[in-house]
């Protein structure tokens, strides 16, 4: 099966969250199951610096009015292309915002553009590759399957991903004008979207397939709380919307073999952490003593449900919690982690930016990993936490829900807790869950117990890209016996 993965990002060429780490596992994990993906992506900066040997597939003279290239290669094991357009994507500053964090005017186009590519690699213009699949991955390339959809040249089965219900492309309606889809693609069931332009709905609508990640959250998803306006559309859709969790790159997560941290351990020797506990405490200038070690590594957004922790810290960090925070984003939470770390220092440390390496060494060093979560569709870094012994304390919802089996009475005494659940996500019930982890750090036998139960949980890949797999099948018969 051959498949175009049309994306924004893409580990470890761009990231800027989850979606770069499912959209550079998945295509791995397919492969190994005979399915061969070509991922295309924007030739940003950070991208273009990283080719090796690009090859020219295709040229445009004008498209959404600049000039463009296709780019095609192989980088760390991916197959690519790469939309090499330097009006739209040559800049500094992030995928979607400039270096103060504020999205470009231009996004419409950018991703507009990417979309109309990625339809024509799918619909056979590329002349050395097409595919029997489009599959794309959130807003930024959902009207990819709007312009397969409304083309005459040829259908094919499109799959739209749902990596987050937030983000949605939505924009004015003089826009559609300029996207060059033909009149009947303004539509109820198609571009249209509360009277503007709007490009997930356009992905949703013409998707064959709709798939999100995590089971939990391809149902809260048709309640108006987390729908967030498409509650009506994927409602419509239900029989074809499937909940499917991500899993680990092993490659990439895997404690013994992990680069970025100073002591290599396994589930065997697990205690070895205590030496990256050591350094992390140094690295963010905290005291080296014997209270548990909460971090935080994250996206510093509403979504994330941060902010909460900030109000609780100055009860929480008296009662013998340290924290180790990373993340950007908000400014206002950005300042509230700074100012409490001022408050408390050698008990909270904070660093904003975006540091790969340190996101691993967090999981390696800390006790206990905090995702107190509004809405998480996966979430990933309670799966790192898993597998690197760092408990999970997490919001029960979305994937959150999906992936930690609470410390619960009944599940300690089986052995078979790995973290520490709470709802709903508000302050009240977060300060609860986090005394309740304090009180299990201290009985080590009950600690211990879910520290392996966590690393024996298998969240790779590979039963979550068969389940891709079955679709793909699913979908191509569909087509063959519309076609015969
Ligand atoms: P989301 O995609 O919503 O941000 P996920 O949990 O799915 O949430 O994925 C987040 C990914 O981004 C993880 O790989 C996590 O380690 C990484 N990450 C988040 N913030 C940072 C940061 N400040 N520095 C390094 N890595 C980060
Ligand atoms: C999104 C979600 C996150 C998910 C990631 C990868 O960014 O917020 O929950 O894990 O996509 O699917």
């Amino acid at each position: 099966i051959q498949v175009l993965s049309a994306t924004s990002e893409l580990y470890p060429l761009i990231k800027t969250g989850g979606l770069a780490d499912v959209a550079g596992a998945l295509p791995l994990a397919l492969k190994d199951q005979g399915v061969a993906v070509r991922s295309l992506l924007p030739g940003y900066r950070k991208v273009m610096a990283k080719l090796q040997e690009p090859r020219i597939v295709k040229t445009y003279q004008n498209l959404f009015g600049c000039k463009a290239a296709l780019l095609g290669d192989t980088v760390a094991g991916h197959d690519i292309y790469v939309l090499d357009c330097p009006e739209l994507f040559d800049r500094a500053g992030g995928p979607y915002t400039d270096e103060s964090g504020k999205d470009w005017d231009d996004n419409w186009q950018r991703f507009g553009a990417l979309s109309k590519v990625a339809a024509d690699i799918a619909i056979g213009k590329v002349e050395e590759w097409q595919p029997q699949i489009l599959h794309a991955h959130d807003w930024q390339t959902a009207l990819s399957l709007a312009y397969v959809r409304y083309s005459k040249v040829a259908n094919l089965p499109k799959i739209m991903t749902i990596h987050n219900l937030a983000f949605q492309g939505r924009y004015d309606a003089s826009v559609f004008k300029q996207l060059g889809l033909p009149r009947n693609a303004w539509a109820m069931n198609g571009v249209e979207y509360y009277g503007g332009t709007g490009y997930l709905k356009a992905g949703l609508s013409s998707a064959d397939l709709i798939t999100t990640v995590s089971p939990t959250y391809s149902n809260e998803i048709r309640r108006p709380e987390n729908g967030m306006g498409l509650e009506g559309l994927i409602n419509h859709r239900e029989k074809d919307v499937h909940g499917i969790l991500n899993g680990i790159d092993d490659d990439v997560w895997n404690p013994p073999e992990d680069p970025f941290i100073t002591k290599q351990y396994s589930s065997r020797n697990y205690q070895m952490r205590r030496q990256n506990r050591f350094d992390l405490e140094t690295e963010f200038g905290l005291f080296h003593d014997e209270d548990p070690l909460f971090v935080v590594c994250s996206r510093m957004t509403w979504q994330k449900g941060v902010d909460m922790l900030i109000e609780i810290l100055d009860e929480i960090v008296p009662m013998g919690a340290k924290f180790a925070i990373l993340g950007q984003g908000d400014k206002s939470i950005e300042k509230g982690f700074l100012a409490a770390s001022q408050r408390h220092p050698g008990r909270i440390g904070m660093k904003v930016g975006y540091e790969e390496p340190i996101a691993h060494r967090m999981q390696a060093g800390g006790d206990a990993i905090l995702v107190p979560s509004r809405f998480e569709p996966c979430g990933l870094t309670q799966l790192y936490g898993l597998k690197y012994g760092c408990i999970p304390v997490v919001s029960r919802v979305g994937g959150l829900a999906d992936t930690i089996i609470d410390a619960n009475e009944a599940a300690v005494s089986l052995g078979c807790a790995t973290g520490v659940q709470f709802y709903p996500p508000d302050t009240f019930h977060l300060k609860q869950a986090i005394v309740r982890t304090m009180k299990l750090y201290k009985d080590k036998v009950a600690w211990k117990s879910m520290q392996r139960a966590g690393m024996k949980a298998d969240f790779s890949w590979g039963r979550s890209a068969a389940r891709y797999v079955d679709l793909y099948r699913q979908i191509l018969s569909t087509y063959e016996e519309k076609n015969t």
